[in-house]
């Protein structure tokens, strides 16, 4: 056959909360974009958590202050079913990290829940490296708001942002 094949390009979504973004993330964020040609960190607004410790706009300002070192990585929020942002973005791949056996029940349930809603849309899973496997973000959120350190457990270049963050709503 004449003529050049276009190769498709490979999109991952990597859906979550991240209030805030941990390096649990940036690991999973920096592996993902290792093999897909890019990767969107989307923030969901997700009504179940009430609103959230910060607002969209300020954790996708942190996401991207801690990625702006990779170069395939964009940040974006949604709204409603990940599935319809999946169709939205053109994406048919969901990447989520696994820390432990505990994080193995929901996440199977939300990949099959996915799945059975939208069978084109597969749910690839990480296994987060040891070093960060307990960490969460309302693990940080609580020490943070006994002025404990975190710098252990948030990128660096966020660390200033966030402390002084909780120093204005406290
Ligand atoms: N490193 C560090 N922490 C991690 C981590 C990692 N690699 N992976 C997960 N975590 C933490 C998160 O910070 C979060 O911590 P928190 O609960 O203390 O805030 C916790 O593990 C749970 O993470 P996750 O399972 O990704 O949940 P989430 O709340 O961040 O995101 C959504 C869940 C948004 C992806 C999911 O609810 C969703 O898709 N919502 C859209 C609505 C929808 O489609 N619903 C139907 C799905 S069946």
């Amino acid at each position: 056959m004449e003529g050049r094949a276009v190769l498709k390009e490979k999109i991952c979504v990597y859906p979550g909360s991240f209030d805030p973004i941990t390096l649990g993330h940036l690991d999973i964020i920096q592996r993902a974009g290792n093999i897909f040609d890019q990767v969107i960190v989307a923030v969901a607004k997700n009504p179940s958590k009430n609103g959230g410790w910060m607002p969209v706009a300020k954790r996708k300002e942190l996401i991207y202050s801690s990625c702006r070192h990779l170069k395939n990585i964009s940040v974006d929020s949604f709204e409603g079913l990940l599935i319809d942002y999946m169709e939205e973005k053109k994406a048919s791949v969901i990447i989520k990290g696994l820390r432990a056996v505990t994080d193995f029940e929901s996440e199977f349930q939300m990949a099959q829940l996915n799945h059975q809603m939208k069978p084109t849309v597969e749910t690839l899973f990480m296994m987060t490296s040891p070093q960060y496997a307990y960490i969460s973000s309302s693990a940080v959120r609580e020490i943070i708001s006994f002025q404990g350190d975190v710098k252990e457990l948030i990128p660096q270049v966020i660390l200033e942002e966030v402390m002084n963050y909780r120093k204005n709503i406290t």
